[in-house]
């Protein structure tokens, strides 16, 4: 037989392969394509002939290998269906091949649940700008001009001081009430941003939930309240709150809030320097002049506001050694967070 016809012969032979298992496959291949397999063979003999023969049967010899190529993917393509639809080798008892199931990232899930929290007591959600103004972010909330807080040391300033990102989510505190009328019963979350140097316990950018009640006749009561049964739903109806006296420029007065331990249970341990409370906001009264700076009577409504880290109240949750490992996107740490595990 000459070499155009066993051409021909092998081209008809590679058209009608059949294969039923994996093992015929792979003798065709071998068969074929193999170091002695037809199509490497015929490539051989090719090799002899004289130059212009070459030159015709060059491209037919070109194709019959890609054929021989095709016909093993397309043999090897049909085994993979056939498994599917039912062959010998599907085994339905192997453990299911399943995606990869995300989980939502811890500061959201503690989030959610510290605006479910409030939402339950008749609290609307605010959002304001990220990158705010002075008046906003500090004059509006009586921070005199030589405070630390505007010193660029804290804050970042952008478009040469005239705007900053936003310290804290009390600037929303101001925006409601410029816009709106009491009874104000709000709370903003949101991301907050602060030039320091990131470590275990800071970070340049964070999480803040401010909480904010404005109407006739609001007391310290209203708001010792507010924060008992809020640190009871979170934690849990064993935790208890101490207020400390503090300062903040905008409320009056001013409280730190400490929380019972939740490691030791007020006996004392590491995580609350052996005091057995361990600090998780800040609050107090709305100073009158911050009322009076938005446009509210202050001789006819008093408020309470208050402000406190994501961060930390989710580190107390799930005793988080170091704020880093938030932001790092480490799926090993983010994948031990679901909602499912959140102590409440
Ligand atoms: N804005 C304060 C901070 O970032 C937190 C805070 C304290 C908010 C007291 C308040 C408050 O509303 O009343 O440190």
């Amino acid at each position: 037989m000459n070499l155009i016809d066993r051409v021909a012969a092998l081209e008809a032979e590679l058209k009608n392969a059949q294969a039923r298992t994996a093992d015929e496959v792979e003798r065709f291949r071998v068969a074929m394509l193999g170091r002695n397999g037809a199509v490497t063979e015929l490539f051989d003999a090719f090799r002899q002939v004289a130059p212009e023969e070459k030159r015709t049967l060059g491209p037919r010899m070109n194709q019959l290998k890609q054929l021989a190529q095709q016909r093993l993917e397309e043999l090897k393509g049909a085994l993979g269906s056939e498994a599917e639809s039912g062959s010998d080798d599907l085994d339905l008892s192997a453990p299911a091949r399943t995606g990869h199931m995300g989980s939502l990232h811890p500061i959201t899930i503690v989030r959610q649940r510290i605006v479910d929290v409030f939402t339950r007591i008749g609290y609307t959600v605010s959002q304001g700008p990220e990158v705010e103004d002075d008046r906003h972010n500090f004059s509006a909330l009586n921070f005199p001009p030589d405070h630390p807080a505007r010193d660029m040391q804290d804050t970042f300033f952008v478009q040469g001081g005239d705007l900053a990102l936003r310290t804290h989510t009390s600037s929303v505190q101001v925006r409601v009430m410029e816009s709106g009328k009491p009874a104000i019963r709000t709370i903003s979350p949101g991301r907050v941003y602060r030039n320091e140097a990131i470590s275990a316990r800071a970070h340049c950018m964070f999480h803040q939930v401010e909480a904010l009640y404005v109407d006739e006749g609001v007391s310290f009561a209203d708001l010792k309240g507010t924060l008992d049964y809020f640190t009871k739903s979170l934690f849990g109806p064993e935790v208890s709150i101490r207020m400390r006296p503090s300062y903040f420029p905008f409320t009056e007065p001013s409280a730190e809030v400490d929380m019972s331990c939740t490691v030791c249970g007020g006996t004392g341990c590491n995580l609350c320097k052996h005091s057995g409370w361990v600090e998780i906001m800040g609050c107090g009264m709305v100073d009158p002049a911050v009322l009076a700076n938005c446009g509210i009577d202050p001789e006819r409504y008093s408020g309470f506001a208050l402000g406190m880290g994501v961060e930390r109240i989710t580190q107390l949750i799930y005793r988080v050694p170091d704020l880093r490992m938030y932001w790092e996107n480490d799926v090993r740490f983010l994948d031990q967070f679901t909602a499912g595990t959140f102590r409440s």
